[in-house]
């Protein structure tokens, strides 16, 4: 089965059995509790809806299927996930090999938790440079943990060649795929043994829930995340794995979209002068617009761009749009836009964000599905009533 098709069909395959009532779409159990005839083993499979849940059971078989993957877990949000797989592979003195270029968010809990509280430490690399991966790994690295594309500068990394030297030393590698969604890019499939998602964004594409999400293909490392996160309570609850399956139902053609969307939208703002400079994957003047076409089957909805312009140009134009709304967050229908520096990203220290390019004009946009001759007008009309 291909991708829309399992988006649509994998967990929600309806009950026909006497007693069921076919439903083509999975209900929501809200239940936290389940009754039992049985003292030693519950009747209907399930006993407390933090340990198992039906809803989340269905959409944990979805977002298996839409990463090829044998396993998946859904939790409550992305840094929940991410939270999990850190806390479950690591101890004190033990460290992370990790792309510098990550979203705020997980830069805070590698650099405030891991490291601040818990003493693991994080060894930050250029991991466009697969190279720059080796002379870190030694006998208390437990991780490799990478996003490709990254937020907010979509630098990518090679998986396969990571995962390749990763491997040699035992090191297994975690992927946040959050940025190209399982529709463009399976990191298992390139060689890595972790997928995280942030489902918050592409996966439930609505923006209307919060909530993680780990895959992977190991017995051993499914079975051990499963046991952690029961203990530790961090589960997506049966409404918003409801919504999560709802929206990936419609992945593929949102995703379509977006990209189909970003690329005209990357394209025209190369074209203006008021741009000094856009990041997006798919334009051939992004230095790895090659391994990109290797790695990824599209180039998502993101893109991020540095105006020609001072501070309060740059206030002005963000002011001045009027269907994009700024905001955090991503890969919803509609179309958002922020500034790293003072949003995202604020908590990068200021000569760190200098230093890997993160300015105070840089400009995020996540490309929504509206049509894209009015998205292009937006931005047109945002710049033309500024002072350009
Ligand atoms: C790439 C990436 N990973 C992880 C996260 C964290 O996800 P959540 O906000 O669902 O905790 C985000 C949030 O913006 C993100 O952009």
């Amino acid at each position: 089965m291909r991708i829309e098709t399992k988006a649509i069909h994998v967990g929600e395959e309806p009950d026909l059995r006497a007693g069921s009532y076919g439903d083509v779409s999975r209900p929501i159990h809200l239940s936290s509790t389940f009754a039992t005839l049985d003292i030693d083993k519950p009747t209907g499979g399930y006993d407390y809806s933090r340990s198992g849940n039906p809803t989340r059971d269905a959409l944990e078989k979805k977002l298996a299927a839409i990463e090829n993957a044998k396993f998946g877990l859904a939790f409550s949000s992305g840094l929940a996930a991410e939270s999990l797989v850190c806390l479950s592979l690591l101890k004190p003195g033990d460290n992370i090999v990790a792309f510098n270029d990550l979203y705020g968010g997980t830069r805070r809990l590698f650099d405030k938790i891991l490291t601040g509280d818990l003493s693991v430490g994080i060894r930050y690399m250029d991991a466009r440079k697969p190279e720059n991966v080796i002379g870190l790994i030694d006998n208390r690295t437990k991780l490799v943990y990478l996003e490709s594309p990254t937020n907010p500068l979509l630098k990518l990394a090679d998986i396969a060649a990571i995962s390749e030297i990763a491997h040699r030393s035992n090191v297994p590698v975690a992927v946040d795929n959050t940025f190209a969604s399982p529709y463009f890019q399976n990191p298992l499939d390139l060689g890595s043994d972790i997928v995280i998602h942030s489902t918050t964004k592409y996966i439930n594409g609505h923006s209307d829930s919060i909530g993680g999400a780990v895959m992977v293909n190991s017995q051993e490392l499914y079975d051990r995340f499963k046991f952690e996160q029961n203990a530790i309570g961090s589960m997506l609850s049966p409404f918003d794995s409801y919504l999560v399956m709802r929206g990936i139902r419609t992945l593929g053609v949102r995703m379509r979209q977006h990209a189909e969307n970003a690329m005209k939208i990357a394209e025209y703002l190369e074209s203006r002068k008021w741009v000094k400079k856009v990041f997006y994957p798919g334009l051939p003047s992004h230095p790895q617009h090659d391994l990109a076409k290797r790695q990824m089957r599209g180039f998502g909805g993101m893109i991020s761009f540095e105006m020609d312009a001072d501070r309060i140009q740059v206030e002005k134009f963000l002011k001045n749009l009027r269907i994009f709304s700024l905001a955090e967050s991503l890969g919803g229908v509609e179309s958002l836009i922020e500034l790293p520096s003072r949003m995202t990203h604020k908590g990068v220290p200021p000569e760190e964000r200098q230093s890997l390019g993160i300015s105070d004009s840089l400009i995020r946009v996540s490309v929504g599905i509206e049509n894209v001759d009015d998205l292009i007008e937006d931005i047109e009309n945002a710049f033309s009533r500024g002072t350009f």
